[in-house]
């Protein structure tokens, strides 16, 4: 039949920021966020994943609730929600909740003032996320503010400082944070807080159908189930449809249905659909009804019924599907279609089906609708047709309900394995009704009867358990996860994943038990809780101009007024990347011929549009920008060619059209380290033998008591900014070209696209305000993507832009190299270290970047604060098929001292005794502080302070305790570690990089200009007070301008912690000029009036008309001396050693294991470190925060999924999991030693970006301790080796958790 439209409506209306917005003719595949951001220029809203993933792009919106009548404010991704779906709404954004120039929102302020952001990508997203739940709820608990961060991602702050600002509005707010609300002034709850009315005076309730259409695509929005059904009828291919959310799922779709469909019925103002009923019968939800609706309407009933159990339990279990701003868009509906339809391990199914939950359903006509148990709820059993109508959940009255999961992270991450349980039970706690289903990926979820009937009958003791379990095996509906079948690991996570359940089981045992009064158990029971974060015992030391301030762009950020590449507002095309997905082979061809048909299509760029040398990497032709027709391809992820079209939408479809034709996909591909190794494959020149030679190591274990060996893996890591590659690049005369980029070595990029381009350096300007995040892998691999957008502004005369997404950024951008590592090591029987030798081999992927300092690097770090009178280190470099490894926070370091560390814990575990004993035993003292390559630790501290810190977090009385928890409790274990730190700096990485400081003599305001880049470091921020202290002049006058490659030329790179202090000093430098061309003005004035002049009086008798004219503009340049890279004219080194100084630091950290999952909880962290004298305490503190959480998610968390060919397969934020608020731990107590400048730095100061990094360790290493005690439990031995990733699922095996161990008798 053909498509007989309804009325169509042709402008789209809603309230935007408090204005009432129209869009003539929208269209029906747009998201919210590209309208808002590319039509709108509202660019407070960030691109970052456009999964529903990371939160960037969280915004509020008010709608009215057909089915509980009342308006709902709520918050939304706005990179899943369709533009169309807004009709009607009010939706605020960033920009509407306050503003710089007008008036902070108090959120604003309080996040602004509590250090809450570094890069500020995320800012705007947490601003919106606090906003919207004040707005929605009144006033939360601390707790329920806690657990608002269930779907932001931050990588800069480690969370503590966001979730304290939200924690000031709440009832029960900490001591802490109401003293921040005291700073930042009162918040008018009244006004600011819950809306329960419409927020516009106009907005009404939706009255009548809307349809709105373009080119082919149909958005219809009906009110009744019959016009809903009359256009399916006339349309059978239209899709249903309600939050839209399920696109998000594994990629990053962009475009309503993932562009699968032409008509789409939003099911949300459908009259039969939006009911919620609750009878004595029990609960009755619509089909147009969200999973935030079945939670509150349990809730409720909670509240009414204290006696049930059951609707909290069900509650809980929901609010674990992905995180609240999805929920309350996302409809119980499409939840269980996905997860028959596509075996998504869902949530909601397996506790819906524990709960005997029924759906109704209708096709075509709307009296006909059927009713089936959500049992028999599977593939096929509903027609294709079919709309869901209604979702039943019986009351379960006196029933006991638990549901368990486990993911790579506590929130917002599918679960590996998830079952709910149920249970009633008569007078003699005999279980009488019983339900136990599961859910894996891949695998609808399913009831295990048999499990059912070995309960039925039962009570809970052992025997019944453990026929239970043996009942879910026998009919596990089981399917592979193949995503975790990676090249690394082949096994996957499978094995955890089937016997999760038996575990589960356990679970609810103990809890059952607990609950009928059968046994009462420690608490132990059920899952680690996310805790809110303490604020914690933070100790620093300020001195005059160099205090805990607040970045300079604070305000800018919350407000979103601070401009990131993809928000400056120059209209450009977008262009979109064809990546390679085979990891060897010969580029045939690319058929582009569909690509440019899609409306919208401007060119497709490829290699023969380059002007100048294609070539993006470091080594002279080693690294293609595109790879040519008849080229090599060296890894997935290659840059193949750019679609541009006048969407990024557009250019992104597109792409997907491109045919890429490759011959010998894949053969001879060298993906891991054992193949490097085998096949040879070096990274010529970029590997050390002798990193460290010191003494005569095989004298060394003749003369040892004890030599143990082993080997030893590290995994890699994604460095995952907020921010992901972008640049934006603008046609200038001269064939010059001007380029925004996100990076931190602008002038690299310039030289290089000089040399794309065919133009003189001088005609490639490279700009940036600053990144929203960089960690490393913009230092060097910007180059390829402003290459890209350079050659495509070239080519077409047309500024174009390129934006990566997480899922593009991971394909193609290497990271953190991973390491194999052999190690012999000889001690004498007390466990003092006698000899070392080292053999370790990094993976580099296919290109040089950074790879050969970066082995050194690695290398240096392995020896850190012992002492190895005979040591050999050698390190080689691999080139596989994989993206180029790059430069990521810490470079090397991680994977030096986890090996460090790993022989630590080998000889502790061999001599079974206390690994502290044998770090302090073999720990160098100032009177020895010296590294195996003969450079002294100067200004050695990390004994004094290890003993301090050791005193001051009461370390022996905290391992008495865990050891007092651990003989109290099976199945939650304690442990607590203690871990130094010496971490060595070279200020070769950015020296050079300068600075240009004008002052303004019309009224003393200065700007300045350096060679750094803003990452969120706070460079800005520290420039300006240290011009605003050299130079005597208030800070409020400095501005800090963009970063260009015009202005400070010849910049190297900003990374290695140290360029904030390089910069630093050239701007004293500078300063301490302009303080001389001022002195005689100075002296003059004050022997005139008797007093010293004000700044600005100064500066104008500087400056006067015709008068002075004085240069009060200065540069000044760092070049230190001290290291082996600075020469004299005639090429001879300076200075010795490859590194300037050493920074030293301690940590200690406490957790709590959940035997039965692996899962951990940070119970509390105490920090103490060395920067010196802080330039700026509250930015420094912040710096270790992010940098210690950093260094959790690396050691804990974050897997990188390559498979066999050497493809990227965690799909963006799908399946890889930098840690989140709950992984943060619950206290964390910070000291900056105090009375401590550097005598050899910078103001006395020392560096931060980095180095805490490593203490991060401490977690995994009280991690281990808590699993050495299960395993002593489990009659296995307490030293046991764990390579990287040290995920739940590796721990869970090295806690050797059998299901026969499970005892639950009374
Ligand atoms: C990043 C992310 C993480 C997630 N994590 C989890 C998780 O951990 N656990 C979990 O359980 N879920 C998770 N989800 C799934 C999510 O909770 C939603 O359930 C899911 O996205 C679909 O909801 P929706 O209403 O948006 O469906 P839509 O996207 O609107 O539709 C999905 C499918 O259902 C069909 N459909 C929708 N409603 C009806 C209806 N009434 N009748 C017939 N067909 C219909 C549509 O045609 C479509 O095929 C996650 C989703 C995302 C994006
Ligand atoms: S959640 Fe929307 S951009 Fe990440
Ligand atoms: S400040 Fe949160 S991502 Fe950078």
């Amino acid at each position: 039949m053909a498509f007989a439209p309804p009325a169509r409506s042709t402008v789209l209306e809603f309230y935007l920021n408090g204005e009432k917005v129209k869009v003539a003719d929208p269209d029906p595949r747009q998201m919210l966020i590209e309208y808002l951001r590319d039509a709108k220029g509202l660019s407070g809203t960030k691109r970052s994943c456009l999964q529903g993933g990371c939160g960037a792009c969280v915004v509020a919106v008010q709608e009215y609730d057909v089915a509980t009548s009342r308006w709902l404010y709520r918050s939304v991704n706005s990179c899943l929600k369709p533009l169309v779906s807004c009709h009607g709404l009010s939706v605020t954004t960033v920009e509407g909740v306050g503003s710089e120039r007008k008036c902070l929102h108090q959120v604003q302020k309080r996040i602004a003032e509590n250090h809450g952001m570094q890069c500020g990508f995320c800012t705007p997203g947490m601003v919106m996320n606090t906003y919207a739940l004040l707005r929605s709820g009144g006033k939360p608990t601390a707790e329920e503010s806690m657990k608002n961060y269930d779907g932001n991602i931050c990588r800069c702050t480690g969370y503590r400082n966001l979730v304290q600002a939200s924690e000031s509005f709440c009832k029960d707010a900490s001591p802490e944070a109401l003293a921040l609300a005291e700073r930042c002034g009162q918040h008018d709850a009244d006004v600011c807080d819950k809306i329960s009315s419409r927020e516009h005076h106009s907005m009404e309730k939706m009255s009548e159908s809307v349809t709105f259409a373009k080119d082919g695509f149909t958005w219809y929005a009906p009110l009744s189930l019959g016009e809903v059904l009359e256009f399916k009828k006339a349309n059978p291919r239209a899709m249903y449809v309600l939050g839209d959310t399920a696109k998000g799922i594994r990629q990053a779709a962009y475009e309503v249905m993932n562009g699968r469909a032409s008509h789409v019925i939003s099911l949300r103002h459908v009259t039969e659909l939006n009911v919620l009923t609750k009878s004595g019968a029990g609960l009755t939800i619509g089909g147009a009804l969200t999973i935030q609706h079945i939670v509150e309407a349990l809730e409720r009933m909670q509240t009414e019924h204290s006696d049930l159990q059951w609707p909290s339990a069900l509650a809980e279990a929901m609010k674990y599907v992905a995180q609240h701003h999805i929920r309350s868009e996302a409809g119980w509906a499409g939840n269980l279609l996905i997860t028959i339809q596509r075996g998504f391990p869902s949530d909601l199914f397996p506790a819906l089906l524990a709960a005997d939950a029924e759906v109704s359903f209708v096709t075509t006509n709307a009296q006909d609708e059927k009713r089936i148990p959500i049992a028999d709820f599977k593939p096929g059993a509903v027609p294709f047709n079919a709309l869901l109508t209604k979702l039943h959940i019986p009351n379960l009255g006196s029933a006991f309900f638990k549901y368990y999961r486990v993911g790579q992270r506590k929130w917002l991450s599918h679960s590996f394995a998830s079952a709910g349980f149920r249970v009633t039970v008569d007078g003699s706690k005999k279980i009488t009704e019983a339900r136990v289903s599961t859910g894996y990926w891949a695998a609808t979820p399913s009831r295990s009867l048999q499990a059912e009937a070995a309960l039925v009958g039962s009570t809970f003791d052992t025997a019944t358990l453990q026929k239970a379990i043996a009942a879910v095996h026998s009919e596990l509906e089981f399917a592979e996860e193949r995503q975790f079948q990676t090249v690394d690991n082949p096994e996957g996570k499978d094995k955890y994943r089937r016997n999760l359940p038996d575990s589960y089981l356990f679970k609810f045992f103990q809890e059952a038990q607990s609950f009928y009064g059968i046994k009462s158990w420690p608490d132990e029971m059920g899952t680690l809780s996310a805790l809110p974060l303490k604020a914690g015992n933070l100790q620093f030391q300020e001195v005059p101009g160099l205090e805990n301030k607040p970045q300079c762009s604070a305000n800018g950020l919350t407000t979103g007024s601070v401009r990131y590449t993809d928000d400056q507002p120059i209209p450009a095309l977008f262009g979109y990347p064809v990546l390679s997905e085979a990891s060897t082979g010969k580029l045939e061809s690319l058929d582009v011929a569909e690509a440019l048909k899609v409306e919208g299509v401007v060119d497709i760029i490829t290699a023969v549009d380059i002007p100048g040398q294609n070539c993006a990497g470091f080594v002279p032709g080693e690294e293609p920008v595109f790879v040519e027709i008849g080229g090599s391809i060296m890894t997935s992820g290659q840059q193949l060619a750019l679609v541009v079209a006048d969407s990024y939408r557009t250019a992104k479809k597109a792409a997907g059209l491109v045919q890429v034709k490759i011959t010998g996909a894949n053969e001879g591909a060298i993906v891991t380290l054992d193949q490097a190794i085998e096949a040879g494959s070096f990274l010529q020149g970029a590997h050390f033998k002798d990193v460290v030679n010191k003494g005569d190591v095989d004298a060394g274990f003749k003369s040892s008591d004890l030599v143990f060996e082993g080997t030893t893996y590290v995994i890699g890591q994604h460095a995952f900014p907020l921010e992901k590659q972008t640049a934006l690049a603008v046609p200038e005369e001269k064939k010059g070209m001007t380029v925004w980029h996100s990076t931190q070595g602008h002038d690299f990029t310039r030289a290089k696209l000089a040399g794309v381009l065919g133009v003189p350096g001088a005609f490639v300007v490279c700009k940036q305000s600053r990144a929203g995040g960089a960690f490393g892998p913009k230092n060097s691999r910007q180059v390829p993507v402003a290459a890209m957008a350079a050659v495509a502004a070239h080519k077409l005369e047309k500024a174009v832009k390129v934006a990566f997404e997480a899922t593009l950024e991971q394909q193609a951008v290497g990271g953190r190299h991973g390491f194999k590592t052999k190690y012999k090591v000889g001690v004498t029987k007390e466990g003092k270290i006698q000899s070392c030798d080292i053999e370790s081999w990094c993976n580099g992927g296919c290109t040089h970047d950074f790879t050969g300092f970066l082995t050194l690097e690695m290398g240096e770090a392995i020896p850190g604060v012992y002492n190895w009178p005979n040591m050999k280190i050698n390190v080689h470099a691999m080139k596989t098929n994989l993206p180029s490894n790059t430069a990521v926070r810490s470079f090397g370091s991680p994977q030096g001292y986890f090996v460090c560390e790993a022989i630590i814990e080998e000889i502790a575990g061999r001599l079974e005794k206390p690994v502290e004993e044998i770090r302090e035993m073999n720990m160098c003292g100032k009177e020895n502080a010296v590294t195996p390559w003969g450079q002294p630790m100067e200004f050695y501290n990390v004994d004094s302070m290890w003993k301090k810190l050791k005193q001051d977090a009461k370390f022996q009385e905290r391992e008495a305790a865990c050891k007092a928890f651990n003989e109290q409790h099976r199945w939650r274990k304690r442990g607590i570690s203690a871990v130094p730190l010496a971490y060595g700096h070279s200020y070769a990485y950015a020296a050079g990089t300068g600075a240009l400081v004008n002052v303004h003599g019309s009224d003393g305001s200065v700007t300045v200009h350096h060679g750094g880049c803003e990452i969120g470091q706070g460079i800005h921020t520290k420039v300006a007070q240290v011009v605003a202290m050299s130079l005597g002049c208030p800070l409020d006058l400095v501005r800090v301008a963009d970063t260009n490659t015009e202005v400070v030329p010849n910049a190297r790179f900003t990374g290695g912690s140290i360029t904030t202090e390089v910069v630093c000093e050239s701007a004293r430098q500078a300063c301490k000029q302009l303080v001389e061309t001022l002195r005689p003005h100075k002296e003059f004035l004050t022997k005139k009036d008797g007093k010293e002049p004000g700044w600005p009086e100064l500066v104008a008798a500087a400056n006067t008309l015709l008068g002075h004219q004085e240069k009060l503009s200065a540069t000044g340049v760092f070049a230190p001396q001290g290291n082996q890279y600075a020469t004299d004219l005639e090429g001879n080194a300076l200075g010795k050693y490859h590194g300037d100084y050493f920074t030293y630091g301690a940590g200690i950290s406490e957790v709590e294991l959940d035997v039965l999952t692996g899962e951990i909880r940070a119970l509390r962290s105490d920090i103490l470190y060395d920067v010196g004298q802080s330039i700026n305490p509250g930015i420094d503190l912040g710096q270790l925060e992010g940098a210690f959480v950093y260094g959790i998610g690396y050691y804990l968390y974050e897997e990188p999924l390559r498979d066999a060919r050497g493809v990227e397969r965690s799909q963006g934020v799908w399946a890889y999991k930098p840690p989140m608020a709950a992984e943060v731990p619950v206290e964390f107590n910070v000291e900056l030693l105090r009375d401590n400048p550097f005598p050899k730095g910078v103001l006395g100061s020392k560096a931060i970006g980095e180095p805490p990094f490593m203490l991060a360790y401490s977690v995994l290493g009280a991690a281990k301790k808590a699993i050495a005690s299960v395993r002593h439990q489990h009659g296995l031995s307490e030293h046991f080796q764990m390579p990287m990733p040290c995920t739940v699922d590796a721990i869970q095996k090295a806690c050797g958790v059998e299901a026969k161990h499970f005892d639950c008798s009374v």
